[in-house]
């Protein structure tokens, strides 16, 4: 029986895992590991951990494991690891990948509903501002946020992950370099801000994308609703419906004023799930269906 892994089963996307690996029809004997436990040989290790963690578990865990995804950033935009949506870039897995990484929660959200559009439009810039979830923060965050008088609470803060020198945030430049490499577009354009707001779960983007030639609303709508877990709905969704469901959302799209080839529109979706935990899972049941 093939072996699966969640190391870091305690944690908010831990524990999202345990329920995804429930919906793979394959069989495979699952294994929980927290944070004082050792690791023994498996197929497949699924790092639900920090990044410090995970840069000192996946050397050490190379040579017993045959693959492991890593939830962390820590490894995203290391060449030669791929770094896969598996309804965008699977074939970025091979033999040869046993290290592959799930994408910034936020970043997903982005190339979703950027994806289905590529093979008929050329991006020539995309700006977005994110309103990004408390449980993105992890469990340590969340028990902030129900504490009384958080500052989060009621609130929208500007700065996610590290401020860094060139006044960005580690977190934005995430939506920058990882959306180029899912996307295979080297030279893309993105702008941001993310911003943390007070929602309990589930992120969201407001999204501006000026395109190489006018925009076919209807042809666009139709793109995203053809795309696997991707709808776009004429009625307003927030976080809250969005809470719990696997399909990213879109809505509100509509044109510029003045420039035909400008889409404006607006994402959610929960970021435990394909921002997180579903997207691992995803990742597992192709490699258990092709690899293992
Ligand atoms: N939250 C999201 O929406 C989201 C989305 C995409 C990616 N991610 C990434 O996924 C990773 C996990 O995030 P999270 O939100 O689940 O964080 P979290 O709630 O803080 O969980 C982290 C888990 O790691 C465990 N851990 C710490 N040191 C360990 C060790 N040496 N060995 C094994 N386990 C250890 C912790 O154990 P204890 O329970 O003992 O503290 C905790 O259960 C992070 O890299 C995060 O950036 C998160």
């Amino acid at each position: 029986m093939h072996t699966v892994g969640i190391i870091g089963s305690n944690g908010m996307v831990g524990q999202k895992m345990q329920a995804e690996l429930t919906k793979i029809k394959r069989p495979f004997d699952l294994k929980l590991f927290g944070r004082h436990d050792e690791i023994p040989a498996l197929d497949i290790a699924i790092l639900c951990t920090d990044n410090p963690v995970s840069r000192k578990l996946a050397p050490e865990l190379k040579n017993r494991v045959k693959f492991i995804v890593d939830m962390s950033s820590e490894f995203r935009m290391t060449a030669g690891v791929p770094l896969v949506i598996p309804e965008i870039n699977p074939h970025a897995i091979t033999k040869q990948t046993p290290l592959i990484a799930s994408p910034n929660c936020t970043t997903t959200g982005l190339v979703m509903s950027l994806a289905p559009l590529k093979p008929f439009y050329h991006f020539k810039e995309i700006f977005f501002c994110s309103y990004q979830a408390i449980s993105g923060g992890g469990k340590k965050l969340l028990d902030d946020f129900n504490t009384p008088g958080s500052y989060y609470e009621k609130n929208c803060v500007p700065l996610i992950g590290s401020l860094l020198d060139n006044g960005h945030t580690s977190e934005e430049l995430k939506g920058l370099y990882e959306s180029r490499k899912i996307l295979e577009i080297p030279d893309l354009k993105v702008y941001c801000h993310t911003v943390r707001v007070g929602v309990e779960n589930c992120h969201s983007l407001g999204i501006t994308v000026k395109l190489d030639k006018k925009a076919d609303l209807e042809q666009i709508k139709n793109l995203w609703n053809q795309f696997p877990n991707l709808t776009y709905r004429e009625k307003v969704i927030t976080p809250k419906e969005a809470s719990g469901k696997e399909t990213t959302f879109i809505c509100r799209l509509r044109q510029d004023v003045e420039e035909e080839n400008v889409i404006h529109y607006f994402v959610t979706f929960d970021n435990l799930l394909k921002g997180a935990a579903m997207n691992g899972r995803q990742i597992v049941d192709l490699l258990l269906e092709r690899f293992i």
